[in-house]
């Protein structure tokens, strides 16, 4: 199992420091910082006799109901355990021998290609353009592919590709699969219309996530969006049950809740977008710092003057615990990644991060002076 790429090890780290894990606030999760919407976990508190019977065995009426909210069409949808159950089956299901995977991003891609015995190669961007796509450089990159991987918005690099871009990229590649990861999509303003299951294009498998919106990654639920083919391929390729009672239970009450349930969204995009610009400005001018633009729950940040563990290690001591992304192909020990909390704990995090890179700068300062 591909089980180490993932940061932010919270019980490691409460270990470390001889505390519990609720003593560390966690800032390399990239879920909603506002928490499930209202009324969903008391909603599960009082169906929780619901796991003493067998759900749905292929959560039909959980992947129905998620498609009318996203006004998908429902031949295509597909509920899983989670986006990261799609991700592991679909190199078998959509018969992929060969990938690509645009970088730097998201580890699980590129495991899951491998756990699959799939040969893949990496298509970076890079900082120096601020880590958009370069369509053509892309589309000869990936020439012959069975299958380009893709997250949108990125992570760890918060950017949203516009969806035109996309829908071109795949209209010019007919014979290639685009598995379109959107798990962070719903953090952008106008989503709807920005997801590529609303494209009809017969190469676009789009997987989206309900653990960051709805803050509930312990449920583990997420969805794939399919050409009718295709789908009917993957579904046949899913385990029974995957979808646990609770889960479906979930997906149901926020369908049947699509008022609150648009407005929490609403209210998490507006607190994301104040909360990114309160760090921007906090660290705006602060020397040897880099900060990446975000449509998404987190930021990426740059150093020049420290490492990413230099600096997890000084937060640590302040029990927050951020994402060193060292371990992201593409990247390196200068980058690190933190994700928007309360709005003490972000202007306590960005203080501490604009604190300790001043420091580093007039080392460096005297150092070659
Ligand atoms: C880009 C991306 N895709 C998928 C996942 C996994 O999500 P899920 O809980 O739906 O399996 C994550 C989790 O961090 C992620 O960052």
């Amino acid at each position: 199992m591909m089980i180490h790429g993932h940061g932010g090890n919270i019980f490691a780290a409460a270990t470390a420091l001889g505390c519990a894990p609720e003593d560390i606030t966690d800032m390399s999760a990239n879920i909603n910082p506002l928490g499930p919407m209202p009324g969903l976990l008391h909603h599960l508190a009082e169906n929780i006799h619901g796991v003493c019977r067998l759900p749905e065995v292929d959560a039909g009426q959980a992947a129905a109901a998620f498609a009318d909210f996203e006004d998908m069409d429902r031949s295509g949808v597909i509920a899983g355990a989670g986006t990261t159950e799609f991700l592991y089956l679909l190199p078998r299901a959509a018969n992929i021998s060969a990938a690509v995977v645009v970088g730097p991003t998201y580890a699980d891609y590129a495991d899951a290609l491998a756990i699959n015995g799939v040969k893949h190669e990496f298509f970076m961007r890079h900082d120096s353009q601020g880590f958009s796509i370069d369509p053509d450089r892309l589309k000869t990159a990936a020439k012959g592919a069975d299958a380009v991987f893709l997250c949108n918005p990125n992570n760890p690099t918060g950017g949203y590709t516009d969806t035109d871009l996309l829908t071109d990229l795949a209209r010019a590649l007919p014979d290639t699969v685009f598995v379109m990861d959107e798990s962070y999509l719903p953090f952008v303003s106008g989503h709807g219309e920005k997801s590529l299951a609303h494209a009809d294009l017969p190469n676009v498998v789009v997987l989206r996530s309900l653990s960051k919106m709805y803050c509930i990654p312990g449920l583990r639920v997420g969805f794939c969006a399919a050409p009718k083919g295709l789908a009917q391929t993957i579904r046949n390729h899913c385990p029974p049950w995957s979808v646990n009672a609770q889960a479906q239970q979930a997906v149901i009450f926020i369908a049947q809740n699509q008022d609150t349930a648009g407005k929490h969204e609403e209210k998490t995009r507006q607190y994301l977008k104040d909360q990114r610009a309160v760090i921007h400005r906090r660290l705006a001018g602060v020397p040897g710092l880099r900060v990446h633009d975000s449509d998404a729950t987190f930021i990426l940040l740059q150093a020049r003057h420290f490492t990413a563990a230099d600096v997890a290690g000084r937060m640590l001591e302040h029990r927050l615990l951020i994402r060193n992304c060292e371990n992201f192909k593409g990247l390196d020990s200068r980058f690190f990644r933190i994700s928007i909390k309360d709005p003490d704990t972000n202007v306590k995090a960005a203080d501490l991060i604009a604190g300790y890179a001043r420091e580093r700068a007039q080392t460096a300062g005297r150092e070659n002076a």
